[in-house]
C-alpha cells in the first residue's frame, strides 16, 4: 500500500529514543522529512546521525513556551508542517497519597500543556494547506487506569476529551487528530518504572511485550494519507491487554 507520505514534513517530539525514535524512523523509511527533537544536545544529534535527512532539534517541552518555539524553527526549516507526533517522557510513578500537588503541577505541563501549545503552534499552517495529522501518545492508563501511576492515568484520559473535542473542530479542514494508546512497549521508560518482564507478559493476551517498530507502524498508518477517513479515535497497541471493548 501507498501511504503517500513521500516528502510529507514530520515533527516528532520526545524522539531521541523510545516510541518517539521508532516513530520517526518509520516515516523516514516512507520518505517524509522529519524533525527530531529531545532535551539532550548529544542524545538527539546522534538520533539524527542514525537516520539520514533528519533534523535534529534541542527543546524542553517541559518548559512553557518552549513546544511553540520548536514549532516555528521546525516550520521555517521544513516549510510547514504536515503531521506531529506529540510526546513525552512518562511522569513520575505513584499513588495519590505518594504524589505531591507540585509532582501533579509538573506532570501537567509535562504531559498535557505541552500537548496544547505544540498543537496550537501547528494550527495555522495545517488550517491554510487543508490537510493535517495530529497523533497524541497517551497510554492504555488512559482507557484503564493503572493506580502505580495515577498522574499519567487522571492526565491522559483528559487528553483523549482533548483529542475527541479536536477532531470534532479540525474536521472542516481535514486535519484528523487521533490518540495511540502503547500497552507495554519494550523501551527505557519501562525499564525504569521497574516491571518485571514474566509477570507483565502473564497480563497480554499475546504473552510478550510489544517492540517500539510495532507500536511506530499504527502511527505511521494514523499519519498517511491512507488513514484520512479516521478521525477522533483512540486506538491501543498493546497485544490485547486492554479489556474492555
Ligand atoms: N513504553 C511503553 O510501554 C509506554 C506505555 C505507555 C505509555 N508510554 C508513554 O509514552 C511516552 C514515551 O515513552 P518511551 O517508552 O518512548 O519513553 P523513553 O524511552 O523514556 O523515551 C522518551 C523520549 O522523550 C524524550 N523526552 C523526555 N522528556 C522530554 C522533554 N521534556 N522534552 C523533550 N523530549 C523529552 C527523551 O529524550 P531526552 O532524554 O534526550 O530528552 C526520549 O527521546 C512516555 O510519556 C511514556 O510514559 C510508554
Amino acid at each position: 500500500m501507498d501511504l503517500h507520505l513521500k516528502g510529507k514534513r514530520a515533527l516528532i517530539l520526545g524522539s531521541s529514543d523510545g516510541l518517539g525514535f521508532a516513530v520517526a524512523k518509520a516515516f523516514v523509511e516512507e520518505g517524509a522529512k522529519v524533525a527530531l527533537c529531545s532535551r539532550d544536545k548529544k542524545r538527539i544529534e546522534s538520533a539524527a546521525q542514525s537516520l539520514p535527512g533528519t533534523l535534529p532539534f534541542i527543546c524542553d517541552l517541559d518548559k512553557s513556551g518552549e513546544g511553540k518555539k520548536l514549532v516555528e524553527h521546525v516550520t521555517q526549516s521544513l516549510g510547514g508542517i504536515d503531521i506531529i507526533f506529540i510526546n513525552t517522557g512518562g511522569p513520575p510513578a505513584g499513588t495519590f497519597a505518594t504524589l505531591s500537588l507540585s509532582e501533579w503541577q509538573k506532570g501537567f505541563e509535562k504531559l498535557y500543556l505541552s500537548a496544547i501549545e505544540s498543537i496550537q503552534a501547528c494550527l495555522p499552517g495545517m488550517k491554510k494547506q487543508g490537510w493535517g495529522r495530529i497523533l497524541i501518545n497517551t497510554s492504555t492508563a488512559a482507557k484503564e487506569p493503572i493506580s502505580s501511576l495515577v498522574i499519567s492515568s487522571g492526565l491522559r484520559s483528559g487528553l483523549l476529551g482533548l483529542m475527541k473535542t479536536l477532531s470534532n473542530e479540525l474536521a472542516p479542514f481535514q486535519i484528523t487528530v487521533n490518540a495511540l494508546l502503547p500497552g507495554y512497549i519494550r523501551t527505557q521508560r519501562l525499564k525504569e518504572l521497574g516491571h518485571s518482564e514474566e509477570e507483565i507478559s502473564k497480563e497480554i493476551p499475546l504473552g510478550r511485550l510489544g517492540s517500539p517498530e510495532e507500536f511506530a507502524a499504527l502511527a505511521l498508518f494514523l499519519g498517511s494519507e491512507a488513514a484520512s477517513y479516521i478521525t477522533g479515535q483512540a486506538i491501543a497497541c498493546d497485544g490485547g491487554k486492554l479489556k474492555g471493548i
